[in-house]
């Protein structure tokens, strides 16, 4: 949700700052823009509606040379997506420029107090107040006698922050200044990149690992200051702050197609190693090298299952539907009785929480808005929190205390795959810890689901081979109007995580139905458009599912079945027009492969379409704003 890039150094600052963008694309945008600090003392903006190609036409003959500059793609919230409403906003005098991620709440009440102050606006958006509100205390600071050249555009920047209200990641540039960017961080991430001689500004890492692997992450309420010659990070009340450089293990090659079509499609092949990656480090192993136990101390995560009285796992979107079936992985495993919220919710339903409760928080970004509310609620009634998240360094990371990462690498569509699957293994392998400790379950049964869970990534592998029927069946119900996933126990939750892909990427009205609730409503939308996907892992429950699939079938709609290879899958191709089927592992575990032929539909629908899957219509992949 709207990136920010900036460039200092000694190159041209456009074809850097363009090329930031494109790495940030994924985060999801209507418009884009760029303002870059001229040779001859001008500032130069140039903005643009549309895809990034938009802009980048537009610069074909704008011929810009500066050294200096920041850009932005913005996903709109104040005001419609129009050139006019791009970012960067600048003051009436044009020499102040403003890239902004997030929202200024009070924005309304500081535009009237400068438009009483004879300020003009040109756009509807939160940001312009900001370009203003600095312009109107630069003029202040420039009137010190005492102050110091260097610390002016800083000083105004710092003083027009202290009266925002709201969220914000944002960089200041200005030609009055021309050796400095300005930037700083509330609740929306921001990264400054270290090189030789030049630094970068950005929203996220992937648009600078082409230059750099040392960056500093900004916190709340810090802002840097980036020069040709150094950066430096400081409070809000100017106190220099020291932070230890980090060093990002990520390949730049982590960040692009490798020769896929799609981020997305990349992704879903790269769960075999993400699982892997996520798991392995994580088990101890005999002589043998068969899967002994779970040694999270390792990871500086420590956990007292006999005393914990309640777990609440909380999350959003695809997150959600691991937090899910992670509450199922806990009431199966380790029999503890625990509560799935949806973050935007718990964050406002004063929730019962206290020093005995454990509260799980997942998110593939750390970014999340709603996570973040929802995570420091819990925290400041006390509750532990364990963080599970994919991003190193990022705002959940750092507040949580303790953290399980995931390791499936950066996830750039904007649909999630293989940060989802990684984070089933996480929550896994928590729930069988917590089974062990709580002594629930006996060390062979122990031992086995260990076992078992070491040899996902290999059947993972299998599921991805089921890629051309599929695609085949894809091109045959890619235009359905209504898709309805349905199943029961473990495979209702997939079945949510199945609904939402095809949501998210094709545009289906696709809906989630516990089977047996089929007969309560739902059922009374099936006819003969409707594509009925039953997700059939669970082996207690195959006869009741069939009887669902037979309810719909009759009434005309076209069906398909994901189960386990061999009995099951006879037993629903008698009853299904098509069947995925997976290489058998425990019900449990089900969801780690029956989510891959429903993720590689989804990926196949959106293509037969016409659609791009990694860039859908409204998404955002970090929703940073409430
Ligand atoms: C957005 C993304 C989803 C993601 C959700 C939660 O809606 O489009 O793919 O599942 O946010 O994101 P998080 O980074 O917290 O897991």
């Amino acid at each position: 949700m709207c990136g920010i890039a900036g460039y200092i150094g000694y190159k041209a600052a456009a074809p850097v700052l363009l090329a930031a963008l494109r790495k940030l694309e994924y985060r999801g945008y209507d418009s884009a823009g760029i303002a870059v600090l001229e040779p001859d003392g001008r500032l130069s903006v140039h903005k643009a509606k549309g895809e990034l190609s938009v802009l980048e036409k537009r610069l074909k003959n704008a011929s810009l040379f500066g050294t200096l500059g920041i850009a932005h793609t913005r996903w709109a919230t104040h005001g419609e997506p129009s050139d006019i409403n791009s970012h960067p906003h600048t003051n009436m005098e044009g020499n102040v420029a403003v890239v902004h991620n997030g929202i200024i709440e009070n924005y309304a009440a500081i535009k009237l107090w400068l438009e009483n102050r004879n300020v003009k606006f040109q756009s509807d958006t939160d940001t312009e107040v900001i370009a203003h509100l600095v312009t109107y205390y630069l003029k202040e600071e420039e009137s010190r006698p005492d102050i110091k050249d260097e610390n002016v555009l800083f000083n105004a920047v710092r003083t027009a922050l202290s009266k925002l209200e709201g969220s914000y990641a944002l960089a200041v540039c200005s030609s009055l200044f021309p050796e400095q960017i300005i930037a700083a961080r509330k609740d929306c991430p921001l990264v400054v990149g270290l090189g030789q001689n030049e630094y970068f500004l950005a929203s996220d890492i992937p648009a600078m690992l082409e230059h750099t692997r040392e960056v500093l992450f900004l916190e709340d309420n810090e802002l840097a200051v980036l020069c040709r010659n150094n950066a430096a990070l400081y409070s809000t009340d100017n106190d220099r702050i020291e932070r230890k450089v980090s060093h990002v293990e990520w390949d730049a090659g982590a960040a692009e197609k490798s020769g896929y079509p799609h981020f997305m499609l990349k992704e879903i092949h790269e769960q075999p190693g993400a699982i892997a990656n996520t798991l392995r480090p994580r088990l101890c192993r005999d002589a043998a090298g068969a899967p002994l136990d779970i040694g999270f101390e390792d990871y500086g995560v420590k956990l007292d299952f006999a005393n914990i009285e309640r777990i609440t796992l909380t999350a959003c979107g695809t997150a959600a539907h691991a937090a899910l079936i992670g509450k199922g992985a806990f009431e199966y495993f380790a029999r503890l009785s625990v509560a799935m919220e949806i973050a935007s919710e718990f964050r406002y339903c004063n929730p019962v929480l206290g020093e005995k409760d454990l509260v799980i928080v997942v998110s593939q970004s750390g970014e999340t808005a709603d996570t973040l509310a929802a995570m420091r609620l819990a925290k400041s009634r006390g509750a532990k929190i364990l963080a599970i998240t994919n991003v190193v360094g990022s705002t959940l990371a750092r507040e949580a205390g303790s953290v399980l990462y995931t390791y499936a690498g950066p996830e750039i569509a904007v649909a999630s795959t293989k940060a989802f699957t990684s984070q089933l293994v996480c929550l896994y392998l928590l729930a069988l810890k917590a089974a062990k400790e709580r002594g629930v379950m006996d060390s062979d049964n122990f031992r086995a689901a260990l076992n078992a869970l070491d040899k996902i990534p290999e059947g993972v592998k299998t599921a991805l081979s089921a890629l051309e029927a599929v695609q085949r069946f894809a091109a045959r119900q890619y235009n359905k109007n209504k898709v309805f996933f349905m199943g029961r126990q473990f495979d209702y939750a997939t079945a949510m995580e199945s609904a939402l892909k095809l949501k998210e990427i094709n545009y289906t009205h696709s809906e989630a139905f516990a089977a047996g609730e089929l007969k309560h409503g739902p059922i009374a939308l099936v006819d003969n458009g409707t594509l009925v996907v039953a997700l059939a892992t669970q082996r207690a429950l195959f006869d009741k599912l069939v009887s669902n699939i037979r309810e719909v079938t009759s009434r005309g709609a076209a069906s398909v079945a994901i189960t386990w290879q061999g009995e099951a899958e006879k037993l629903f191709s008698k009853v299904c027009d098509e069947v995925f089927a997976l290489p058998p592992v425990p019900d449990a575990f089900s969801p780690l492969l029956s989510i891959v032929p429903a993720q590689l539909f989804a990926y196949y629908c959106a293509i037969q379409r016409g659609n791009n899957p990694d860039k859908p219509r409204n998404l955002a992949k970090s929703v940073t704003v409430e």
